[in-house]
């Protein structure tokens, strides 16, 4: 696999243009998209960082929003890793990890406690994620061994069990 190098960073207001048509190529619809949008706009997009090539052209995306967990005593904060796009010229080729590996430092920066995602069982993994139900973890969407987690500080999942739910903007995505 090539490595495409690419500079990391949190997006800025001038970039969400850019980030709206990068995920409509990568997700080939606009539901991703304006899901991106829509957490935008409710405060609820924790983190929202690219990856731009030597152009400065925005060839990748990385989303955080809060998650609630079901029964949480301790009221570790969690989030959800969603949705995440490289543009199709350039999958392939480490972008997508190192905007996971970006997003993951930048949520222990914020002192998030476990991050979930609902993805590729084989591909997560390598990032530190684990089977969510083993951790007792429920999902609303049916995922089974897709639905991943991790804990980023010790104990970051301890006595966290039960349904997770993703913030309001999941409600609408069809
Ligand atoms: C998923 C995605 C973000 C990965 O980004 P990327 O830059 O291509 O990822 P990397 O180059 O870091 O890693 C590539 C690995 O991802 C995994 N992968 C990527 N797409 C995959 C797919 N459709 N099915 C299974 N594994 C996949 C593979 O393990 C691949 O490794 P390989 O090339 O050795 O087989 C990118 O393919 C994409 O934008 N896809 C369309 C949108 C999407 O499905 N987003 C994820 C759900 S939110």
């Amino acid at each position: 696999m090539t490595i495409e190098r690419c500079r990391l960073r949190i997006e800025q207001p001038a970039d969400t243009d850019a980030i709206y048509r990068l995920i409509t190529e990568a997700f080939q619809n606009e539901a991703e998209a304006h899901l991106v949008d829509t957490m935008r706009e409710r405060g609820e997009l924790l983190i929202s960082a690219v990856a731009e090539d030597a152009q400065q052209q925005v060839i990748g995306h990385i989303a955080f929003s809060p998650v609630t967990v079901a029964t949480n005593p301790k009221s570790l904060s969690g989030v959800g890793l969603a949705p995440m796009a490289v543009s199709p010229e350039h999958q392939r080729q480490g972008v997508g990890s190192q905007l996971i590996q970006y997003g993951l430092d930048r949520c222990r920066e914020l002192n998030v406690d476990f991050v979930v995602v609902l993805g590729h069982p084989e591909y997560y993994p390598r990032f530190g994620f684990q089977v969510a139900s083993d951790c007792g973890f429920e999902n609303e969407y049916g995922g089974d061994d897709a639905f991943m987690a991790q804990e980023l500080t010790p104990g970051g999942l301890f006595d966290c069990n039960g349904l997770v739910k993703y913030c309001s903007a999941f409600a609408d995505l069809e």
